[in-house]
């Protein structure tokens, strides 16, 4: 079996879906790894190291035409998907919810397209969560970038020169990215609050030391798969009024909330902003699914009433190594899962519930919802 792996169509994310350090146990199952030329460059890994590992550089279009498995971290064009190998397997991040036509294409043309977005989040499947390995170091930059941008320093220092009080931050939505983001501005020294509509969480924010804003907004939750259920909207103007107050109060808010599959709830309005300390930070984590607050512009810093708002996108890529290790990892994983050593191919078991969770397109049909 040949594993190709192709570079983002968008040069300015500087990750790979094949990390160096995650090659061997590919190569140790005899699989063949062919991969873009310059794949790494993003980080600093050259065609050289990784023909050490075994993996062997070539051109995007020979990677499209001969693998029987292909690694991907964004769609690909119409044109492209013509180049593909019939009966081969795309694999990776297919931003499902906003290229539907790609489907049409790939069943058309005999691939099978596995979506990473829908890995489910069961046990087993924990070690191919795509989602939860990049909102992780997601979070991580949030916090960051955050503090980049502010004018103060995060911990309390008792100095000669008079005692520094600690930034206080304020994280909304504690899924992977918030719980993070609260972990590593703890690290850092601030004083930490959070608040979710998913009240299973608040336990877990205590653990990291942090105080759980609490807010009735009646009956919210989750659903199986641990995705929160939408808000009313008379449910979101309780929660806008109610922690507003944390937010006039905050040196930095991360607002991280997402609805699974749909454009993030407006958590943060204007006059909430406007209330807020002049140099505060407030870092819109779901600027790519449509924002979390008012007036936040993907890819850029506004100045709301002397409030910075941050919007960056891909925020991933600012940490591109670790991102592409974990990334890389993922995928790996589930091919060494999948991967039958005596046909030495890919055996994809429709009934195993994460194939059938995964696989969006098989046998020249798009899944049932698609
Ligand atoms: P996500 O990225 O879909 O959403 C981020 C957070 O926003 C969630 O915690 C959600 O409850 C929250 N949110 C939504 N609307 C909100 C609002 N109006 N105000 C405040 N917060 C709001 O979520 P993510 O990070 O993908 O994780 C969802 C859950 O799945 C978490 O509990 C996570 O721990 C769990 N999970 C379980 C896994 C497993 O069992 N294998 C793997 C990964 C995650």
């Amino acid at each position: 079996m040949i594993l190709g792996a192709i570079s983002p169509k968008n040069k300015g994310d500087k990750r790979t879906t094949l990390h160096p350090e995650s090659i061997k146990p590919l190569i140790d199952i005899g699989i063949e790894v062919i991969f873009e030329s310059e794949l790494g460059k993003g980080i600093d890994v050259s065609d050289a190291d990784m023909a050490r590992v075994g993996a062997k550089a070539t051109s995007r279009e020979d990677c499209l035409r001969r693998s029987d498995l292909l690694f991907t971290s964004t769609p690909i064009s119409e044109d492209e998907i013509n180049l593909l190998k019939k009966g081969s397997i795309f694999l990776g991040l297919l931003e499902p919810f906003s290229n539907r036509e790609q489907f049409h294409h790939f069943a058309q043309n005999g691939i099978t397209a596995i979506s990473m977005e829908f890995i489910p989040r069961i046990t087993r499947a924990q070690k191919m969560d795509v989602l939860s390995s990049q909102s992780n170091l997601g979070g991580y930059v949030a916090v960051i970038e955050s503090a980049k941008n502010l004018s103060s320093a995060l911990p309390m220092m008792m100095t000669a020169a008079g005692t520094l009080r600690p930034a206080m931050v304020f994280v909304i939505g504690v899924g992977v990215a918030g719980l993070q983001a609260i972990a590593t501005a703890k690290r850092l020294g601030a004083k930490v609050q959070a608040f979710d509509t998913r009240p299973i969480v608040e336990e877990q924010v205590k653990s990291l030391g942090a105080k759980f804003v609490k807010i009735d907004l009646g009956n919210t939750g989750q659903n199986e798969q641990g995705y929160a259920k939408e808000l009313t909207e008379e449910q979101i103007k309780k929660q806008k009024e109610i922690q507003s107050d944390v937010c006039v109060k905050s040196d930095i808010v991360i607002t991280t909330a997402q609805i699974f599959g749909k454009p993030a709830p407006k958590i943060i309005d204007k006059s909430t902003i406007k209330k807020m300390k002049p140099g505060s930070v407030i870092f819109d984590m779901a600027i790519e699914s449509g924002g979390n607050v008012e007036g936040s512009e993907i890819d850029s810093i506004q100045n709301i009433d002397g409030v910075k708002v941050v919007g960056y996108s891909n925020l991933p890529s600012f940490v591109a190594n670790h991102a592409s290790f974990a990334l890389s990892n993922n995928l790996v994983n589930f091919v060494t899962d999948f991967y039958d050593q005596d046909k030495k191919s890919m055996s994809l078991d429709m009934k195993d519930e994460i194939i059938k969770s995964a696989t969006l397109v098989a046998d020249g049909k798009i899944k049932e919802g698609f």
